[in-house]
C-alpha cells in the first residue's frame, strides 16, 4: 500500500468506527433510502470535516442529495477523513488541513459554485460568502453553532438575511448535549492529548458560562481541578457560584491559573492587560469558535522569545522570565488538536441536521428568517436517542393530561 492508500484506509476505519457507533444516523438511514427526501438536491456544508461530518455527508448522500463539502476551520480538517470521503460517489470534497485564510475562502467558494440549494453551514463563514453573491435557488439552511447563529440573528434583525436559516444549536437536543457535554469532554480531550498532563490540583480558569462553559467546568471538577470562572452576565456569575465555583475579574484570576479556556463567542476577551498578569507557566487554549478570544498579536507583543515545545503548544517567555504556552494557535483547542466531540453526541447533532434539512427541502418556499427546528423534530430525535438507549419513560394519563388542561 502506498502512503496515499494508507491514509485513505485510516480515514475509512475511523469513518467506519463512528458510523458504528451513531445509532440515530444509522436509524435514518433506512428512511432515508427508502423516501430519498434529497432527491434533486445539491447540499453544500461547511464545517469541521472529520469522522462523524462524514458520516453525516453520507447519509445526506443516501438521502438523494449530491453533497459539496469543505471544512469550517482551517486546521480542523483531518485529511485522512477528506480523501477517504472523496472516493464515495457523490460527495465532492474541497478541503485540506492547514491551508491559508485565502485557500480556506477559496475553498467555499468552490462549494458555493457548485449551486447549492440546501446549506449547512458551522459558523456562518458560508452563509456570509453566499450573501455576497447570489442567492437565487436557495432553499434554506442549517446553522450548527452558536457564533454562527449569533450572526445569523445580526443578519435577520437587520433584513438582510436572503433564504430561511434554521438555529439547530438553538434546539434543546443540540446545546444541552453538544454544548455541554460535548464541549465538556473533548477540550478536555484535546488539553490532555496534547499536554500529556495532570489536571487534579491544577487551578483551571473558565471564561464564559454558557453552555460549553458549564460542561468544561464541570468536567475540569471531576478531574480533581480547582475551578474559577469569568462572566460578564450577572445571572450567569451567580449560577457559576452556586454550582460551586469562584468567580472573579479576568486580570485577577488569570493571576493564579494553570489552565486558562476561553469559550465566550466574543473577542478579545484575554487582552494584553491580563497577559501581563499571566501566572508563570501558564496554559492557554480556546473554544470559542473563532480564534478572536486570545489576543495573539499581544502575546507576540509581550514575548522575548517564542518556540514550539511540543506539537501544538506555542512557548512565550516574557522579559522577567514567566513563560505562558498556547495551544492549537488559540483555535478550536477540541478540534485542532483532538478529534472533536464524543461520537455519541455528534450523532445527535447530525440527526436534528439530517432531519431539518428534510423539514427544509419538503417545506419549499419559506419567508426568508431566522427559524427555530420544529419542536416535532427536537421532540424525535429525544425519543430516537431513548430508543437507542433501550430506555423507556412514563405518558401521562387522560386523567392527568385534563389536571395539567392539555389536549388529549
Ligand atoms: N469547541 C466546540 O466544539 C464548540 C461547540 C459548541 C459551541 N462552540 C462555540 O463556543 C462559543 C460559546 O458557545 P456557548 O453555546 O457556550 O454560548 P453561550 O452564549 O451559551 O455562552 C457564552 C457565554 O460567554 C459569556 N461571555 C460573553 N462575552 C464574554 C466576555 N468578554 N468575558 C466573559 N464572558 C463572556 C456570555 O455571558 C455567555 O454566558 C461560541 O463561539 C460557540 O460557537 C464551540
Amino acid at each position: 500500500m502506498n502512503t496515499s492508500d494508507e491514509r485513505i484506509a485510516r480515514g475509512q476505519r475511523k469513518i467506519d468506527w463512528a458510523v458504528s457507533r451513531m445509532d440515530l444516523l444509522n436509524m435514518l438511514r433506512d428512511e432515508f433510502r427508502n423516501e430519498r427526501p434529497f432527491a434533486g438536491h445539491r447540499i453544500g456544508m461547511s464545517i469541521h470535516l472529520e469522522a462523524k461530518t462524514a458520516c453525516l455527508a453520507i447519509l445526506l448522500r443516501d438521502g438523494g442529495a449530491e453533497v459539496f463539502i469543505t471544512g469550517s476551520n482551517p486546521l480542523s480538517t483531518q485529511d485522512d477523513i477528506a480523501l477517504a470521503l472523496a472516493g464515495e460517489a457523490g460527495i465532492s470534497v474541497h478541503a485540506r488541513h492547514g491551508v491559508s485564510e485565502d485557500e480556506y475562502v477559496e475553498h467555499l467558494r468552490e462549494v458555493l459554485a457548485a449551486k447549492p440549494d440546501l446549506i449547512l453551514d458551522d459558523g456562518g463563514d458560508l452563509v456570509r460568502l453566499l450573501h455576497e453573491g447570489d442567492t437565487e435557488g436557495v432553499i434554506g439552511g442549517c446553522e450548527e453553532t452558536t457564533t454562527g447563529v449569533d450572526r445569523l440573528r445580526r443578519l435577520d434583525r437587520e433584513d438582510l438575511l436572503r433564504f430561511p436559516m434554521f438555529a439547530v444549536n438553538d434546539a434543546k437536543m443540540k446545546y444541552l448535549f453538544d454544548n455541554r457535554y460535548g464541549t465538556g469532554q473533548s477540550v478536555w480531550d484535546g488539553i490532555i492529548r496534547s499536554t500529556n498532563l495532570l489536571v487534579a490540583g491544577k487551578e483551571v480558569l473558565v471564561v464564559g458560562y454558557g453552555w460549553c462553559g458549564r460542561g468544561i467546568a464541570m468536567r475540569a471538577q471531576g478531574l480533581g481541578a480547582r475551578v474559577s470562572v469569568c462572566e460578564i452576565d450577572p445571572v450567569k456569575a451567580v449560577e457559576a457560584v452556586m454550582d460551586g465555583f469562584t468567580v472573579a475579574p479576568l486580570v485577577e484570576a488569570i493571576g493564579t491559573a494553570d489552565l486558562l479556556i476561553t469559550v465566550t463567542g466574543c473577542c478579545d476577551v484575554v487582552t494584553k492587560e491580563a497577559l501581563r498578569n499571566a501566572n508563570d507557566g501558564l496554559i492557554l487554549s480556546n473554544a470559542g469558535h473563532f480564534d478572536v478570544e486570545i489576543d495573539k498579536p499581544a502575546l507576540e507583543e509581550l514575548a522575548v522569545s517564542t518556540r514550539t515545545v511540543r506539537e501544538g503548544i506555542c512557548e512565550f517567555t516574557f522579559d522577567d522570565g514567566r513563560r505562558v504556552y498556547l495551544l492549537g494557535d488559540g483555535r478550536l483547542v477540541n478540534l485542532v488538536l483532538a478529534d472533536g466531540h464524543p461520537v455519541e453526541i455528534m450523532d445527535i447533532s447530525f440527526a436534528l441536521q439530517a432531519l431539518t434539512l428534510r423539514h427544509i427541502a419538503a417545506s419549499g418556499k419559506l419567508s426568508p428568517a431566522l427559524y427555530a427546528v420544529p419542536t416535532e423534530v427536537d421532540q424525535r430525535v429525544a425519543w430516537m436517542k431513548l430508543t437507542a438507549l433501550g430506555i423507556e419513560i412514563d405518558s401521562l394519563t387522560k386523567a392527568q393530561q385534563a389536571y395539567l388542561g392539555l389536549a388529549p
